[in-house]
């Protein structure tokens, strides 16, 4: 990376399917100047989230699609290159929607500082400490809320979200299963995380499966991947299950077809049960209260997490990929330039 120089992702058209390379190109652009009351930030970590997918798109979605010839968007955390704000110096630390790019150019009022207060990495604050752990926090407490000893099932479990879903419910006291693509994840929530039990999606009976793991029947349901996952669950709930539909991943490289609703939605009605969707953001004035209790969680040991950091801007659609695949280990992050 140059100081002279800004790469930029841009979209350049709508992918289909998983082909997100005919999507977007690497362009070399001047470096933007800090504007008026704002700053000019050098990203360090870009954080690669399935929802990049959606926001390719140009579905009806929860915010605007990324225009044609848009920058990509994307979470960062980055350093403070030069500031035209009151407030902040060369050298600050902060979070922002940055982009797929090595710098921007951004008004004040549309970063959140990272005050450093413990000793943990700066790569924390994009996974427990940001929008992932608040994600888990709000989406399990402020939606499914979990009594102790309700069975709760997590999908994508050994994911950024979903392991940190699992570890709360365990710690508000329920029994936990959760869902994952390899014997190594399932084995990683069991003997590290203290699931109660975890299912490899890939292999067997799904049904079948659950129902061994959860002979009392299902109370809570955090859903990351929506598709076949969620009918196999609807089949086992309890009279008043929670759903809380978080994310649909499944779907995500499908999106413009629509796709056909779960066969068992009939178990809603049946068994009185509520689903819910939710947007992280829609929390985000109480950010603060989720990220008390995280670190807390996080200094006592009672919570544990993965980053799996990327090296090179140039590489991001590749990393976006592995999202899909699930051949990544915890929150996936590009590191875009060195930490200061
Ligand atoms: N509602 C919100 O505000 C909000 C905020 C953040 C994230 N989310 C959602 O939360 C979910 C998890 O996001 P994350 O950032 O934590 O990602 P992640 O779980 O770290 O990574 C995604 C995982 O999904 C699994 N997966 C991919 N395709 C799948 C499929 N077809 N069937 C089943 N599993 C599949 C893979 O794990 P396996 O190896 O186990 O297959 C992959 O590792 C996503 O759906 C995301 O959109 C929602």
């Amino acid at each position: 990376m140059s100081d002279q120089a800004n790469r930029v992702w841009r979209l350049t058209a709508r992918p289909e399917s998983d082909r997100i390379d005919d999507a977007l190109e690497l362009e070399t652009e001047a470096v933007p100047s800090a504007p008026e009351g704002g700053l000019l930030v050098r990203n360090i970590y870009l954080s690669i989230d399935p929802t990049h997918r959606i926001w390719m798109s140009e579905i009806d979605q929860y915010m605007d699609p990324v225009e044609i010839g848009e920058p990509m968007r994307g979470g960062t955390i980055g350093v403070v290159n030069r500031s035209n704000a009151e407030g902040f110096s060369p050298g600050d630390i902060v979070a922002c929607q940055g982009g797929w790019q090595d710098y921007v150019a951004i008004s004040a009022k549309m970063v959140r500082r990272i005050d450093r207060a413990s000793n943990l990495p700066l790569s924390a604050y994009m996974g427990p400490l940001g929008n992932i752990g608040a994600t888990a926090y709000f989406g399990l407490f402020e939606i499914a809320r979990p009594r102790p000893g309700e069975t709760v099932v997590v999908s994508a479990a050994a994911g950024a979200v979903g392991s940190l879903v699992g570890q709360m419910a365990k710690i508000m006291g329920c029994r936990v299963v959760g869902t994952a693509g390899s014997p190594e994840k399932c084995a990683w929530l069991v003997d590290d995380l203290g699931f109660d039990a975890a299912i490899n999606y890939k292999d067997g009976d799904l049904i079948k499966a659950l129902r061994e793991t959860c002979p009392g029947g299902i109370d809570v349901y955090f859903d990351n991947v929506g598709g076949a996952m969620l009918n196999a669950v609807l089949t086992l709930i309890n009279l008043n299950a929670r759903i809380v539909v978080c994310g649909l991943i499944s779907t995500y490289n499908d999106l413009e077809q629509g796709g056909d609703g779960p066969a068992m939605f009939r178990n809603v009605l049946m068994k009185r049960a509520t689903i819910q969707g939710f947007i992280v953001s829609d929390f985000l004035r109480r950010y603060p209260e989720a990220f008390a209790a995280i670190g807390q969680w996080l200094e006592t040991r009672l919570l544990q997490y993965r980053v799996d950091i990327r090296q090179g801007l140039e590489n991001a659609p590749d990393v976006l990929k592995l999202l899909f695949t699930g051949d990544h280990s915890g929150k996936l992050i590009v590191q875009v330039s060195e930490e200061p």
